[in-house]
């Protein structure tokens, strides 16, 4: 299990299915907020890739994300378009409702952000997110993501299109903004 702060990152189990399927992928709106294609429900039993993990899928990693105490599973975490020749990777996480805003995002965010950067050996990680997702935005930033772009209107969302913006992350600017944390709280 890869360990942030207060999160732990591990692999999907049986029992987490049922409970992501109702809690995120079940709410319309978030997820069509949060994952760029049309909602449709998720059959039970279904294979569907983002409740049942295919460990021989080479370019997609998806965790569970629990509490680190007491184990409790809080919501979803993915390193997914994963190029080996340059490099590079995107991060998606979805926390469950009750999990939101407690600072679990950013922890999630920096975790991903060690097990590209440290475990993958990758040069670049990005993120897209709608422009209005501001729990999203700084969680990144707060791990040093930087604002590289806006797409505009390329979202279709519940009715309309939505900008969306891409920030990216290098590795020395990660190891960087680390040192430049460890020195805050030191
Ligand atoms: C986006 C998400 C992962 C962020 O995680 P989180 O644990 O809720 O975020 P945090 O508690 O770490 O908050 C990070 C920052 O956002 C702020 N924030 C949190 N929720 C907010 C909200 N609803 N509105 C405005 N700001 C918010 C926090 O105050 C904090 O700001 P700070 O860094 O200035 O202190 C989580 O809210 C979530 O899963 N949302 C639904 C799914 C989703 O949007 N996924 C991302 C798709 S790209």
């Amino acid at each position: 299990m890869l360990k942030g702060e207060r999160v732990g990152l591990r692999a999907r189990h049986e029992d987490d299915i049922p409970v992501l399927r109702a809690e995120l992928y079940d709410d319309v709106v978030n997820s069509s907020r949060a994952e760029g294609q049309p909602w449709r429900p998720i059959t039970p039993g279904s294979k569907d890739p983002r409740l049942v993990v295919d460990d021989t899928v080479q370019g997609h990693v998806p965790f569970s994300v629990v509490e680190l105490a007491g184990g409790t599973l809080i919501g979803t975490a993915t390193l997914w378009g994963i190029d080996t020749h340059h490099r590079s990777a995107h991060i998606g996480l979805g926390l469950l409702p009750d999990a939101r805003g407690k600072g679990y995002g950013t922890d999630i965010v920096a975790t991903l952000c060690h097990y590209g950067f440290t475990v993958r050996g990758l040069h670049r990680l990005q993120i897209e997110t709608l422009a209005d997702n501001t729990a999203m935005l700084r969680s990144a930033e707060r791990n040093g993501f930087v604002r590289e772009g806006v797409l505009r209107s390329s979202a279709w969302v519940l009715g309309e299109f939505l900008d969306e913006v891409v920030l990216g992350l290098l590795a020395e600017d990660w190891k960087r903004h680390g040192t430049a944390q460890a020195a805050a709280r030191a």
